[in-house]
C-alpha cells in the first residue's frame, strides 16, 4: 500500500524510516518532506494545511493511508476535511479529528477535560478580556512562580512562567488586553505552578483500545542545565530512568484509562496519538499538557527503540482492531542530540551546506530543517539535524551522539553538550 506523511521536521523523517522497513508499504510519500526523507520516500511540495493540495496527492498516488506529523492541520481539521469528502472517507487519517484536536488546541479545553474526567492536573482558573480583574485577584490567591497559557496554539511560545506577581499581572494585562500572542491568547489559563521533573508519556487509540508506547524526556532549553529560551527541544532520552514502573502503572491507571474513557464518555472517536507530558513529583503523575501528535525530537527515540513493524500498530488504528496488535520494544537506551542553526530560537542564518553525514556510521541522523539543493544538503531551519545513537546505558548512547557530531559540520552549527545531565 501507499502511504502518505505529512510533515517537515525530524518527527517525519523518523516516521518514514521506520515505516519503510515494512515490508506491506510500495511507496511512501512525504508532503513536503526535508532531505532526510527525499532519500527513503517522494517529497512532494505541499503545505499539510492546504487540503485540497494534499486531496491531490492522495488522489494521484492511489494514497491508502495519511499520517499527520505536527498539529496544525489537526487542529484545522484535515481528518474532518477527509470524512466529509466521498472521494477520500475511506482512507484513514492517523491524527485525530478537530473535536479530539482541541485538546491540544485549547488549553481551557483541555484542562475542563481533564477536571470533568478527574485526570491530575495544576488547579486553574480561565479568564477573558471582561474579566482580567478577575484574572489579577485569582493570581493573588496562588504562590509564585505563577504560570500563565494561552488558551490557542502559539507555536510553543505560549506558556509564561513569571516569578513576580507584578509581572504576571503585567503579562496577563499583555496577553488579554494587546493580544500578546494574537488571538490564542484572547482566553488565558492561569494555573498553579507544578513540582518535580518532567517527563512524557505516547499513547496510540483506535478510539477503544490503547497501547502505551515507551516514555521519553526532552530538554527544552536552548542554554545547557536548561537555562535561556525554550526551543521545539535539543535532545531527548528514551526510556526516562525515573519512570519506574510503578510510576507508569499509576500514569495508566489514573492519567491513560480516564483520558480514553473520557474521550469515549465526551463521544469524541479519537484515532490517533496522545503525548501526554506529565510533571513527576515524588512518583505521583499530573499532566502538564496534551498534544494530538507525536513529540520532536522525542519521536527520534521512541520509534527507532520499536522493533517491530509500524504500519501493523496504524492499521490497528484505521481498522479499530489495536487490542489484536502487539509490537516489542528493545531494551537498550536511545538519546538523540539536535544540530540546530546558531542563533536559534531566535534569528539564525539558512542556507548553510552541511557535511560529513557520510561518515557518521553508528548513529542514525534524523533530518529536520534540511534541505537539497543540486547534490548538497543544506540548512533549512532552526532545528537541522537529530543524532540519535542507541546504547546499554544513557551515557554510551550519548557518547556516540557526540562522537559522530564530531563528523558533521555546517556554519555556526549549535547543540547542548549535556543531555540528559540531570538523570
Ligand atoms: P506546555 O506548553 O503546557 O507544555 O508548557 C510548556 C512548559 O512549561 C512545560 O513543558 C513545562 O516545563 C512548563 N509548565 C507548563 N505548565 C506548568 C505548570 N503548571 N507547572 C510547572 N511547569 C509548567
Ligand atoms: N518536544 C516537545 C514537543 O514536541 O512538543
Amino acid at each position: 500500500m501507499n502511504i502518505l506523511i505529512l510533515g517537515s521536521g525530524g518527527r517525519e523523517h523518523a516516521f518514514a524510516l521506520k515505516l519503510s522497513e515494512s515490508t506491506q508499504i510500495n511507496q511512501l510519500f512525504v508532503a513536503p518532506g526535508n532531505a532526510g526523507t527525499s532519500k527513503i520516500a517522494t517529497n512532494i511540495a505541499v503545505n499539510p494545511t492546504d487540503f485540497e493540495a494534499v486531496k491531490q496527492i492522495v488522489l494521484e498516488n492511489n494514497i491508502k493511508m495519511v499520517i499527520v506529523g505536527p498539529e496544525a492541520p489537526l487542529v484545522n481539521g484535515i481528518h474532518d476535511f477527509f470524512l466529509a469528502d466521498n472521494q477520500l472517507k475511506h482512507i484513514p487519517v492517523i491524527g485525530p479529528k478537530k473535536d479530539g484536536a482541541l485538546l491540544e488546541g485549547s488549553k481551557d479545553f483541555s484542562k475542563q477535560f481533564m477536571i470533568k474526567h478527574g485526570i491530575p492536573t495544576a488547579k486553574y482558573q480561565s479568564f477573558t478580556t471582561e474579566n482580567l480583574e478577575g484574572g489579577k485577584k485569582f493570581l493573588e490567591t496562588l504562590q509564585p512562580p505563577f504560570v500563565l497559557k494561552a488558551d490557542g496554539l502559539a507555536a510553543g511560545k505560549g506558556v509564561l512562567i513569571l516569578n513576580s506577581l507584578e509581572e504576571a499581572k503585567a503579562e496577563l494585562t499583555e496577553m488579554l488586553t494587546h493580544q500578546k500572542f494574537g488571538a490564542a491568547s484572547s482566553t488565558v489559563v492561569i494555573e498553579e505552578f507544578l513540582k518535580g521533573i518532567e517527563l512524557s508519556v505516547f499513547v496510540l487509540t483506535d478510539g477503544k483500545n490503547y497501547k502505551i508506547l515507551p516514555s521519553a524526556k526532552d530538554y527544552k532549553r536552548i542554554g545547557e542545565g536548561d537555562v535561556g529560551l525554550n526551543t521545539g527541544g535539543m535532545g531527548a532520552i528514551s526510556p526516562v530512568p525515573f519512570a519506574t514502573e510503578d510510576f507508569l502503572q499509576k500514569v495508566e491507571e489514573l492519567v491513560v484509562k480516564p483520558t480514553i474513557n473520557g474521550l469515549q464518555k465526551d463521544g469524541i472517536d479519537y484515532r490517533g496519538f496522545i503525548f501526554i507530558g506529565l510533571m513527576n513529583d515524588k512518583g505521583n503523575p499530573s499532566v502538564v499538557e496534551y498534544n494530538v501528535r507525536m513529540g520532536d525530537p522525542e519521536t527520534e527515540v521512541v520509534l527507532p527503540r520499536i522493533k517491530s513493524d509500524l504500519l501493523e500498530l496504524f492499521l490497528g488504528v484505521a481498522n479499530q482492531n489495536l487490542e489484536e496488535k502487539s509490537f516489542s520494544v528493545t531494551d537498550k537506551f536511545a538519546t538523540t542530540v539536535m544540530l540546530v542553526s546558531g542563533g536559534y530560537p531566535e534569528n539564525y542564518e539558512k542556507n548553510k551546506e552541511i557535511t560529513g553525514l557520510e561518515n557518521v556510521t553508528n548513529s542514525i541522523v534524523y533530518h529536520a530543517g534540511t534541505r537539497l539543493e543540486d547534490v548538497k544538503t543544506v540548512t533549512n531551519g532552526g532545528r537541522v539535524l537529530a543524532v540519535t545513537s542507541f546504547g546499554d546505558t544513557i551515557d554510551e548512547a550519548l557518547e556516540k551522539s557526540y562522537k559522530s557530531i564530531d563528523k558533521i559540520h555546517f556554519d555556526k552549527m549549535n547543540y547542548r553538550k549535556d543531555i540528559g545531565f540531570d538523570l
